[in-house]
């Protein structure tokens, strides 16, 4: 798959959970636009990973691997924070409010490091003609 299509993909995710914040007293509304924010980017990841064994490639392509590690490194912790969103989203769910302000500053980080694993998406990009 193109990269730019991959990280289009990439952004139009963000840009719902933004949306998903800003909506977040609309409970029905905001559980329905995380939940396709974090299937989208979790078929995405499968993308990347299932087309080309992207990250077996750019690690031996890419002039500094660490820079690439960092990348998943971030971009994993991002996907095990959703598990976290989805548990103590549906305690919310459930009436358990004392679990709100985890909820919340949970909420905040999974969506920094979401737009943290975007921007280091950049540096694993493997220039065309060294694949
Ligand atoms: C990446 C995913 C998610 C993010 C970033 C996120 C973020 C937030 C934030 C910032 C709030 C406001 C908390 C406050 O100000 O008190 C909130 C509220 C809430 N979230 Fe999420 N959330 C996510 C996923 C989910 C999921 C998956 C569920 C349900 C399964 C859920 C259920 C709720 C509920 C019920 C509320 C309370 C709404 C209300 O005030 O009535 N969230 N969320």
């Amino acid at each position: 798959m193109e990269v730019w299509l991959m990280q289009t993909q990439s952004l139009c995710i963000i840009l719902l959970m933004i949306a998903g914040i800003v909506l977040r007293r609309n409970r029905k509304l905001h559980v329905r636009i995380m939940s396709l924010a974090m299937i989208w980017d979790i078929i995405i990841i499968l993308q990347v990973e299932l087309s080309r064994s992207a990250v077996l490639k750019a690690s031996k392509a890419l002039s500094n691997p660490m820079m690439l590690n960092i990348h998943v490194s971030i971009a994993v912790t991002s996907v095990i924070l959703y598990g976290f969103m989805v548990y103590t989203g549906r305690k919310l769910l459930a009436g358990d409010n004392s679990i709100r302000t985890k909820h919340k500053i949970l909420g905040y980080t999974t969506f920094t490091m979401r737009v943290l694993t975007f921007i280091t998406s950049f540096w694993a990009v493997v220039p065309k003609e060294s694949l």
